[in-house]
């Protein structure tokens, strides 16, 4: 069955608790929104956001990053539990910036999946090819070295495979931030090596059922065309998350 359209807002290292306050109480989102909608602040603009945001907007919200262990001598962490404690059900894994600015591995990303879905929450797994990684011909290979490196672990398929809980992120190192757009094709062409991974893994019915959205300069004149390309099952929106008319914009178009 196809999964519902998913329209989630990064906001990376912007907007503080009091512009979080702000933001929903501008947000208006279509009334007849079938998309579910995910917005990750920063941990800190949660709280507030959380408070502020209306009941039947339904957006839910998540982390954009979080340390494996649950607690302990880890300074400037946060953990999954406390994630939860305070209001996300999602958290981003191995998110480009983590990757490339703050060195995060492959080791990383799964043991924090492990984590996030030992602790109930559903990680986001983010995948994605540099550009230099992408002249050289190699998406495939990098992609899919994210995505098995997570999905080696018996522990993390057996809890998918039984909870139905995983979402992709395609986000090419080149397109984030930088205005460059993959085309629908591109996407299309990333999700489906993907998806044909997650069916080996996982088997056909699991394996179909795992979102894989698409990130990288989504904006809200081109989500549609993003958006109906096939195994698009949602978008990843880093900049024009940040305002709430375009967020609203871009949601309209995930139906
Ligand atoms: P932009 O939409 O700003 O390119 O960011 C994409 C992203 O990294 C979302 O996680």
């Amino acid at each position: 069955m196809a999964p519902r359209t998913m329209v989630a807002g990064n906001w990376k290292m912007n907007l503080g608790p009091a512009e979080a306050a702000d933001f929903a109480q501008e947000l208006t989102l279509p009334p007849s929104t079938r998309s579910e909608v995910v917005l990750f602040p920063p941990a800190l603009s949660l709280a507030a956001l959380r408070e502020e945001l209306s009941d039947e907007s339904e957006v839910a919200l998540g982390v954009q990053n979080v340390h494996w262990e649950a607690s302990g001598a880890y300074t400037g962490e946060l953990s999954v539990p406390m994630a939860a404690e305070a209001g996300a059900t999602f958290v981003l894994v191995g998110h480009s910036e983590r990757r490339h600015i703050f060195g995060e591995g492959d080791d990383d990303a799964s043991r924090k999946v492990e984590a996030v879905l030992r602790g109930g929450l559903t990680p986001v797994l983010c995948v994605g090819e540099t550009l230099e990684e992408r002249k050289r011909g190699e998406v495939a290979g990098v992609i899919l070295r994210q995505l098995e490196a997570v999905l080696e672990s018996g522990e993390v398929r057996e809890r998918i495979a039984s909870e139905a809980r995983l979402l992709l992120a395609y986000e090419p190192v080149w397109a984030i931030g930088t205005g460059e757009t993959a085309t629908p094709e591109d996407a299309a062409g990333a999700h489906r090596i993907l998806r044909e991974r997650l069916v080996s893994y996982l088997g056909d019915t699991v394996g179909e059922g795992v979102p894989i959205l698409y990130g990288g300069s989504v904006k809200p004149d081109n989500a549609g065309d993003l958006l109906s390309a096939p195994d698009v099952n949602g978008v990843l929106v880093g900049g024009a998350s940040l305002d709430p008319s375009s967020f609203a914009r871009i949601v309209a178009q995930g139906g």
